[in-house]
């Protein structure tokens, strides 16, 4: 099992992060759920949020309301709390309504996993001008926006705290190839993954003095509803130039989103305590290439 292979054989659990709070966007599956479960594992309380609808710039179906029930239950398992709201990381005040509900229960917040993306350029939606808007919209002012709707709080902490943002290999490359597989919702794609670097980098700067670390992760493909459906698989049919720039260097299984966790332990737990304002590939050497 993945999660197994990467915490050694013993799957065990710690409590690294007992009676710490975690903010995490695009809760409802995927990554953003794998990390929820494994800081719960490790003794956080968890506020997570998710859109629950279908934007219609994305091709594959998105999360649902269940999914974030799912998260939910798979959450209180670990024995933590959670408080799980539906909503937009476009929206401002959403998001701080969010965090104050959040805060209201667990009393602090010292993480953010700013994870909320959408992927809107497959099918004939990704040539339509809103696929590059909802790409910016949601993962590169979503972002700020998530940020910003944690800060106020975090800015009490002590002992300051840890800010993840999601960035992803199209950070640092194109995701489309050449003209064929050129559409907006791949430029907005790629314009946000390498934003949130810019972002990153603003943050970890002027958060240094309250002991606040930022960094970006930047994961290759990782098997999750977001590439695992039949709109990406055309899409990669379609595009096989697309496909080979996805391939990793490492010959391994494809990456799993509790793979994906266990960087995001590392960055926000004390292992990770003296990085800050670093954009880290996790892509099997897929930029390398
Ligand atoms: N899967 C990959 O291969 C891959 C590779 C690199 C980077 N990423 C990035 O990882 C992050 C997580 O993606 P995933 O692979 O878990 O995909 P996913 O589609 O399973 O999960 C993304 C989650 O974000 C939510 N979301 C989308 N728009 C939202 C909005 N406006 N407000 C609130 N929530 C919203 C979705 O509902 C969904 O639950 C994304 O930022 C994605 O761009 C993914």
């Amino acid at each position: 099992m993945a999660d197994q292979s990467a915490r050694g054989e013993s799957g065990s659990t710690g409590d690294i992060f007992r009676d710490k709070v975690v903010f995490i966007t695009g809760a409802a599956r995927g990554q953003g759920r794998a990390h929820a479960v494994r800081f719960a594992e490790e003794g956080a309380d968890v506020i997570a949020v998710d859109l629950c609808d279908q934007l219609d710039s994305v091709a594959y179906p998105m999360a649902t309301p269940e999914d974030l029930d799912e998260t939910v239950t798979l959450v209180e398992k670990t024995g933590r709390r959670i408080v799980a709201e539906r909503g937009d990381v476009r929206d401002r005040e959403r998001l701080a309504e969010v965090v104050a509900r959040g805060v209201a229960e667990f009393g602090r917040l010292d993480f953010v996993i700013a994870n909320a993306g959408i992927l809107p350029a497959a099918g004939e939606q990704a040539h339509d001008i809103t696929a590059f808007t909802d790409a910016i919209g949601v993962m590169l002012n979503g972002v700020y926006f998530t940020i910003e709707a944690a800060l106020p709080t975090m800015l009490r902490n002590p002992d300051g705290g840890a800010i993840v943002i999601t960035s992803s290999a199209a950070g640092f490359k194109s995701v489309s190839t050449d003209l064929d597989s050129m559409s907006h919702g791949a430029a907005g794609y790629t314009a946000a993954k390498h934003g949130v670097v810019g972002l990153m980098r603003h943050f970890a700067t002027s958060l240094a003095e309250k002991n606040i670390r930022v960094n970006s992760v930047h994961p290759g493909g990782v098997a999750t509803p977001m590439v695992l459906n039949e709109a990406m698989a055309g899409f990669v049919a379609e595009h096989p130039s697309f496909g080979e720039s996805q391939r990793p260097l490492l010959t391994g299984p494809m990456m799993e989103a509790e793979d994906v966790s266990e960087t995001m332990l590392y960055l926000c737990g004390p292992a990770g305590r003296h990085l800050t304002g670093v954009a880290l590939p996790l892509d099997a050497g897929l930029t390398l290439k």
